[in-house]
Formats: structure tokens, sequence, C-alpha cells
């Protein structure tokens, strides 16, 4: 009761001109840096394809209309990405990264028609659609930001299309984001099959940086983390969003918009901690090598941030991450975490990612929390804790990046690591003197067969000979009271 009372409160407190002001100038500078940076070139186990099989199985045989009891799939989901003629060069490759052609539903919808060059339009992206025109609305001169009111306006013109064909009726959900959001599919059918489409749901997050948050709302979905709508609640949302418009035409962020709509209509956003806005800049690798403990939905803003793989550019770096997504999404950026007690060493591994080896015993408590290799957006801090970086040998860890992915069959995944560069510090002396500078290459088995149970961890085990270059990690399920520590 009393948080519904505070949420009220910090709603009403935005309408003051100084919150207002302070919003605008975060818009701004956001508008300002993403476009100086767009310009800026750089070039219980389940099999995890089923999760899209079920849908092809669908498509097949559209009389399967009884979809209330059926597990939530790929199908089910319609993504309405707002992008933009401007950005769409810099931003296609980010969409064609994810976007799954024949499988995955949704528009990609723009400002504009687009211009010859991005002509014929190429299948491998989403197809796209042209908002209609706003200008011939009353509203339209009241309008602060008509280009965000475009984006919010999106929902509602995609839901008018979904009805036009008819296939709205095996909609359960609709899925917003940015045209520089990454989404892992399965993972986001799993966890909003966890969720009752026949209720009233706004599921997303707010950002990693409090000057976000505490600048625009803690208590919305930020749009290029992405957020998803229950079917039920689109329904009734439908025929209010215009209304909503002329009610708030001066806001400056759809996403903003968004929130003061649902808020106006008693729903409020449910927080999943696998979507990421990525409010944060440089090098994200600490908070990418201790992802809660959750699946993968969504990464964004990479324009912003370092690309996420060294040597490797943004593009290439986002396609390096999805080659482990196809093997095992469910596993993506997973924590598992091990210890060789031989050598007083901890081996933290991100899987799909990183690997890290400390040359002491680290509890889990400890190393779940993100190494701070980012700074904030704004000066206010992060929403979660970190871990300073420090030179200290028993507490720096040794670095290691993906470097391949191999399937065999159902029986295993064995992924490879190598180290970024050198640590270049000298021996822990404090546990016994037990260097990992020999190590170059990580190797990381596991299982081949089905999903990992998701918000469960997984243990392993380590194997290493002193002297060897190489050490591999073994996955399995804990024991029962297995400690990490
Ligand atoms: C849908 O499934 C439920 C339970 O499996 C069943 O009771 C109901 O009759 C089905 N409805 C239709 C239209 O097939
Ligand atoms: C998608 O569907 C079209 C039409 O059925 C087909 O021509 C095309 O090959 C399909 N693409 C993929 C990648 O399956
Ligand atoms: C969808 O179609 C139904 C009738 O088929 C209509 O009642 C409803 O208003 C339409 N919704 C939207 C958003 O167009
Ligand atoms: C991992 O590295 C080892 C040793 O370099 C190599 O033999 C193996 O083929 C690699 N495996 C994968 C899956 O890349
Ligand atoms: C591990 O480190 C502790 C001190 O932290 C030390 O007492 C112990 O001997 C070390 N064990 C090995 C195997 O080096
Ligand atoms: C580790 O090395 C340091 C310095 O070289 C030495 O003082 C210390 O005794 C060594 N510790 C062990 C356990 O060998």
């Amino acid at each position: 009761m009393s948080i519904n009372l505070g949420s009220a409160q910090q709603n009403i407190r935005h309408f003051s001109p100084g919150i207002l002001w302070k919003s605008l100038v975060i818009f701004t500078l956001i508008l300002v840096f993403s476009h100086s940076l767009i310009f800026y070139n750089y070039s219980p186990y389940k099999r995890s394809a089923d999760i899209l099989m079920s849908f092809v199985e669908h498509k097949i045989s559209p009389t399967a209309d009884n979809f209330s009891n059926s597990p939530t799939n790929i199908g089910h989901i319609v993504f309405v990405i707002l992008g933009s003629i401007n950005s769409l060069r810099y931003r296609k490759p980010y969409i064609e990264a994810w976007w799954r052609e024949n499988i995955t539903r949704g528009n990609l919808w723009l400002d504009e028609f687009p211009t010859k060059k991005f002509l014929p339009w190429p299948s491998s992206s989403p197809p796209f659609r042209v908002n209609q025109d706003l200008r011939k609305w009353e509203i339209y001169p009241k309008l602060a930001k008509p280009g965000q009111i475009r984006m919010f306006h999106s929902i509602l013109e995609a839901i008018q299309i979904e009805n036009a064909t008819n296939s709205n009726k095996d909609v359960r959900w609709y899925v917003m984001g940015d045209d520089d959001t990454l989404f892992f599919q399965e993972n986001l059918v799993e966890v909003l099959g966890k969720y009752d489409h026949t209720k009233y749901y706004y599921i997303g997050t707010n950002s990693e940086s409090v000057s976000p948050n505490h600048g625009i709302s803690f208590d919305m979905g930020f749009g290029g983390a992405g957020y998803a709508l229950s079917y039920a609640f689109v329904e009734v949302l439908a025929s209010k969003i215009e209304g909503c418009i002329e009610r708030y035409p001066h806001f400056h962020f759809s996403s903003f918009l968004s929130h003061i709509c649902f808020a106006d209509l008693g729903v409020d956003l449910t927080i999943e901690k696998g979507f990421h806005q990525i409010d944060l800049q440089g090098d994200i690798s600490g908070l990418l090598s201790s992802h809660p403990n959750s699946p993968l939905i969504s990464l964004h803003h990479f324009d912003y941030v370092y690309p996420i793989f060294p040597f490797k550019s943004r593009s290439e770096s986002i396609n390096h991450l999805m080659t482990a997504a196809k093997s095992d999404e469910s596993r993506l950026l997973q924590q598992t975490i091990c210890y060789h007690r031989q050598s007083n060493w901890s081996f933290s591994l991100s899987w799909g990612y990183s690997a890290h080896i400390y040359e002491s015993i680290f509890p889990r408590s400890f190393l779940r929390k993100p190494l701070q290799t980012f700074r904030p957006w704004g000066r206010a801090g992060f929403m979660f804790n970190t871990r300073q970086l420090n030179k200290n040998p028993c507490e720096a860890p040794h670095v290691f990046f993906l470097e391949t992915v191999e399937r065999f069959k159902e029986e295993q995944v064995v992924t490879n690591y190598t180290r970024g560069r050198p640590r270049n510090m000298p021996v822990c002396s404090e546990n016994g003197n037990h260097s990992a500078d020999l190590i170059s290459k990580i190797r990381v088995f596991s299982p081949g067969k089905g999903r990992k149970e998701a918000g469960r961890i997984e243990c392993c085990d380590v194997e290493y000979e002193e002297g060897r270059e190489m050490a591999d990690v073994k996955l399995r399920a804990c024991m029962k009271g297995e400690k990490l520590a």
C-alpha cells in the first residue's frame, strides 16, 4: 500500500516544471550522445529448439485454436520494434542478429518509407511498416516530441494490423523494443510463459544507473531494454492510447508516456532481471560476467559501450555472442562457480561469454557482484552492488573470453575461452604461491540436451594438472547442500 502511494507521489512530482526540466536535460543529453555515437563508425530440461518448433507445428495445423492451456511459444509473441530511417543504416545489423526469418512475428516501425538504398528489403530483416501520419491530428501542434508520440502510437497500430489480419486471436504478448535492442527469444518465451496472458501485465525493467531512474521514473519499463504487455491488457489499452496522448501531449519520451498511461489504467511494472537497458558507459564485461541468476532476455545500447569482446567490432561482438546463444540460450551469461582447491583458485564462468580465475577461494556472494569495469550514466551510481577493480593479485582475476562454441549432437556443448590479455601482476603469495599465468585456455563442457532450469544455478568441477596450459571445467547439477565458498 505504502509503495503504491509512493509511486503515485512520484508520478505527480514529474508534472512539476523543475523535474520536467531536469528530464528534458537528460533526454537532450541522451539524444545528443546517441547521435554523436551513432555516427562514430566501427563498424527439467527441454530441448531448446522445441520452443520454436511448437510454433512451426502450429502453423502447419492452424485449427489448433485452444491456446489457453498450451505452453507459450514464439508464435504467441508480436514484436513492435521502434526505429527510424536515420538509425536504420547503423542498427539493421543489430536487429538481423536476433530476428529469425519466418519464425519471429512483428514489424519494424519506421517514420518514413525506406529510401532506395534499403530496397529491396531483405527477408532477414523484420518486415517494416511506416507509422500513420499524425500531422492531421488536432493535437499535433501541442505535441512536445512528435517522434516519441509516433513510437508510443505504434502499439495501437500494431494491434490494428493483427486485428485486420485476424491473427490477433493467437497473440499472447506484445513486446516493445528499440532498433538497437538484442532479444533472446527462447528465454523471453520461457519467462513470459510464467505469466498469465489473460491477466494484465506490463513486464520489463528499469535502468542500471540511479540517475535515469531518478530523473525519469523508478516505475518505468525502459523502452530499450524492451517490455512485454499481455494480450488482455493490450486489448483494453488499444482504445485508450489516443486519449492518453491527448491527456499528456507535453511528454518527451515514449516509454515515459507508456508507463503513465498504464498507471492510469491500474497496471504497474513487473520487473524481470533478464531485461537490460544498459545505461552504462565503457566496458560492460564486469556486468556480463556476473549476470543475475535469471535467463538473459535483452541487451541494449551497443553504440554507447565498448565492443563486448576484445579485438572485435560491435557488430562482430554481437554475432559472436549469438553463436553461443544458438547453441544454448538457457545458459547464456549464467554464472557458474567452482574451485580448484589444490591451487586455492576460484573459477567464475559466464557461459558463452567469459571465464575468470582468481588466485583465492572467494564465496559466491562475492563473485556474483559485478566487477565495476564500467561507469554509470549520471553521477548517482548503480542500482546494484559492484566490486571495485583493484591491483591486489589475490583479488584481480585472470580474464578469458569466449573463443569457440562446438556442439556434439545431444551429448554436450564445448565452449573454449582464451586469455584476453596478460594479467601483468605477481602471484598471490598469501595462498600458497599458485600462479595461474600459465593457463591460456579454459575449456567448458556443458550438457547438450535440454535447457538449464531458469533461476537455479549449476555447479562445476575443475580438472587441471599443474604445468598445463589448459584447464577443463565440467558443468553439472549442484549436489544437495553443496557449498560455494
Ligand atoms: C481447451 O482445453 C481445455 C482443457 O484441455 C478443454 O477443457 C476445452 O474443451 C478445450 N477447448 C476447445 C475449444 O478445444
Ligand atoms: C521463409 O518463407 C519463404 C516463403 O515461404 C521462403 O521462400 C523462405 O525460404 C523462408 N526462409 C527461411 C529462412 O526459412
Ligand atoms: C479489433 O476488431 C474488433 C472486431 O473484430 C473490434 O471490436 C476492435 O475494436 C478492434 N480493435 C482494434 C484495436 O482495432
Ligand atoms: C578448444 O581448444 C582445444 C585446444 O586448443 C582444441 O583442440 C579444441 O578443438 C577447441 N574446442 C573447441 C570446441 O573449440
Ligand atoms: C591455501 O591458502 C591458505 C591461506 O589462505 C594456506 O593456508 C593453504 O596452505 C593454501 N593451500 C594450498 C594447497 O596452497
Ligand atoms: C610465496 O612466495 C613468497 C615470496 O616469494 C614467500 O615469502 C612465501 O613464503 C611463499 N609462500 C609459500 C607458501 O611458499
